[in-house]
């Protein structure tokens, strides 16, 4: 069996008294591409925030990398999370440091890596995302792609084994979020990196998706191979695909 990178048994997440993920099981395989789908408001960004130690779940086990998240003291957690790249919904650089400053952070936090290889390595990172003139902008002088292409830099600075990307290619034109979608295959095929991937754009599910993890009311309506998704005739899976059809 492949390796577990992360694994959700039984999560329940609530707001208040709005259960928002009501037993949710999930496992990620190491070096797949899994793509969570479902409505909008049923609990993906909450998902990823509980994965990630955002969210204190009510109930339910997290293991990433075999580790038990919620059982993690503060240094821990934050050493975990050094292995996991996140990319948020909503961007969120630092708009009063410039995209090199914004990137060089985690480096900056977690490592003690001399100035000039910091710097050798935000050159790396922006050229990864073809942003390399964009080094000395402050984010307020970039377009809404570009912001998220240097906040996918900063979530890939420390070579993260494990990434999430929630919405990555919402208010892209197609062909920048084509070239996110194969910067993503080519992480995937030249690190072996685990992607997690909230969209539900489905040119891109159709390119990346090894995998889907599909939410419905609080649960998981459907966890399994894109292929097999695909094949499903009735009820929000098929729902959800067959927008294709109809666009
Ligand atoms: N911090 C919060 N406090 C209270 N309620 C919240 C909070 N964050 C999310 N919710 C509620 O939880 C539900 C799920 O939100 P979430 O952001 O996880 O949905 P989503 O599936 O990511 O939606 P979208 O596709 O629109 O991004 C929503 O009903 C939302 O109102
Ligand atoms: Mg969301």
């Amino acid at each position: 069996m492949a390796e577990q990178v992360v694994t959700v048994e039984n999560l329940i997440v609530r707001y208040g008294s709005n259960t928002v993920l009501d037993g949710v099981n999930a496992s990620f395989n190491v070096s797949e591409i899994r793509v969570i789908l479902g409505g909008s408001g049923c609990g993906k960004t909450t998902l990823l925030r509980a994965i990630v130690g955002l969210i204190r779940p009510y109930s339910g086990r997290v293991r990433v990398f075999g580790r038990e998240i919620t059982d993690l003291d503060g240094d821990e957690a934050a050493n975990m999370l050094k292995s996991v790249g996140v990319l948020f919904q909503n961007g969120a650089l630092l708009g009063s440091l410039t995209v090199a400053q914004n990137v060089a952070l985690p480096l900056e936090m977690h490592t003690d890596l001399p100035p000039k290889l910091v710097e050798e390595i935000v050159r790396y990172k922006l050229a990864q995302v073809e942003l390399p003139h964009a080094y000395g902008l402050f984010p307020g002088e970039l377009s809404g792609g570009m912001r998220k292409r240097a906040a996918l830099a900063r979530a890939l600075a420390l070579d993260p084994p494990l990434l999430f990307c929630d919405e990555p290619s919402a208010g892209l034109d197609p062909v920048t979020s084509a070239g996110l979608d194969s910067l993503l295959l080519k992480l995937r095929e030249t690190l072996g990196i685990t992607v997690v991937v909230v969209t539900h754009e489905l040119f891109s599910i159709e390119k990346i998706a090894d995998k889907i993890l599909f939410l419905h009311k609080g649960k998981t309506l459907f966890d399994g191979l894109y292929t097999d998704a695909r094949e499903i005739e009735d009820g929000p899976v098929a729902d959800f695909f067959s927008r294709k059809e109809t666009a």
